[in-house]
This record gives C-alpha cells, sequence and structure tokens, in this order.
C-alpha cells in the first residue's frame, strides 16, 4: 500500500489554544515518519448544535477526508476534565467512515496528569465510532513549560511518547488497511 493517510484532528477552537502548537509539532513528526497527513481543525467546522451539520456543506469535506483516512491522531486538551464540546460535535457528525481504523489520542493540559482524564472519555466515544483506540497515549503535563515566546511547543517535551503512540497507530493503520480491502 502507499503510506497510510493519518489525519491530526485539532480538538479545540478557543483563541490562544495551545493545542495548536502541539498539533502542528505532531504534523511535522508525522511527515519526518513518511506518513501522508493532514490538519483537521475543529475552528474550520463551527458548529452550535448537531443540527447545524444539516447547513454545513463544510462537513462533506470533513467526511470525505475520514473516509480516505486510514486511521487518525486527535490533539486535545483537557477541559473540566473532559474533551471539548467541540470535538464531540465535529465527530459525531459522521460515523461509518471510522469504523475499523485506528486512533491516538494526544492530550494537551496545564494542569499535572497531561490530560489523562479527557483521554480515557475520549476512548470510550471513539470506540463508540467503531474505531480503535490505541495505547499508549500522549499525555503532555504543564504544557506551558514546553513553550516559548513565540507560542512554539518544544518537540523534545516528548520524549519517545509520540514515537511510541505512532508506532502503533501506523501498525494498525497498514494491518487494517489490507484487512478492509
Ligand atoms: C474551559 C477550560 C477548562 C479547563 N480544564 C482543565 C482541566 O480540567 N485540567 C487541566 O489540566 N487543564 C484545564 N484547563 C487548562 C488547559 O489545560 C490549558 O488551557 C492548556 O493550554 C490546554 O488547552 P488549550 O489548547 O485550550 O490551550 C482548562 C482550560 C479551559 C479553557
Amino acid at each position: 500500500m502507499n503510506e497510510p493517510l493519518i489525519p491530526v484532528i485539532l480538538g479545540t477552537a478557543r483563541p490562544g489554544r495551545r493545542s495548536q502548537a502541539v498539533a502542528e509539532v505532531v504534523l511535522d513528526v508525522m511527515k519526518q515518519r513518511h506518513l501522508a497527513t493532514d490538519l483537521i481543525d475543529v475552528a474550520d467546522y463551527p458548529m452550535a448544535s448537531t443540527a447545524a451539520e444539516e447547513a454545513g456543506t463544510r462537513l462533506d469535506h470533513y467526511r470525505e477526508l475520514v473516509a480516505a483516512a486510514d486511521g487518525f491522531v486527535i490533539v486535545a486538551p483537557e477541559y473540566n476534565h473532559g474533551y471539548p464540546g467541540e470535538l464531540k460535535l465535529l465527530l459525531d457528525s459522521e460515523f461509518a467512515g471510522y469504523g475499523r481504523k485506528p486512533v491516538g489520542i494526544v492530550g494537551v493540559a496545564s494542569g499535572r496528569i497531561g490530560g489523562a482524564r479527557m483521554i480515557e472519555q475520549l476512548q470510550q466515544v471513539v470506540t463508540a465510532l467503531r474505531m480503535i483506540p490505541v495505547l499508549p497515549s500522549v499525555n503532555i503535563a504543564n504544557v506551558t513549560e514546553a513553550m516559548n515566546e513565540r507560542g512554539e511547543f518544544d518537540v523534545a517535551y516528548l520524549g519517545t511518547a509520540l514515537d511510541d503512540m505512532l508506532d502503533e497507530v501506523e501498525w494498525y493503520a497498514r494491518q487494517l488497511a489490507v484487512a478492509r480491502s
């Protein structure tokens, strides 16, 4: 097969979101690994409710990307111990395209446990969508310590955590692409 297509879903639209800088680093690392990838930014799909999707032609583009993907990486912050509402609305706008595809989750938090509570809740959601959540996840705790004055996230802060997760996402993406075909 060609290189698997594994888009990165950025799960918050908050102005000033630090998760964006993290998602950019994740995209860079994935490109260095010669994975095909693309950014799916929830900010590009503003929805106030599930009803809004009826009006949104942009969601057609999202569904096309999901259908073409072999797996996913979600970069999302922990908000009050959960995932952002806009991420749930976007995920809920599609169903069939996710099935039998792996997903790795990167939790971003200014707190000390790196979004662990958000990740565990999101794993339940992606399971309902028939994705295959892989372990290990990536927990980015105290994210402000890893950012410079220009708002850039230091890849060194990740250690081997991101590569360890991407090893799993890529393995499942390749195996399941063959199985689905
Ligand atoms: C509404 C809201 C709720 C938050 N709740 C938590 C939380 O439960 N745990 C935590 O570690 N950080 C929490 N934070 C702080 C975020 O972790 C922090 O903003 C971090 O930079 C990641 O989010 P961001 O991508 O929006 O910047 C919260 C931030 C907001 C805006």
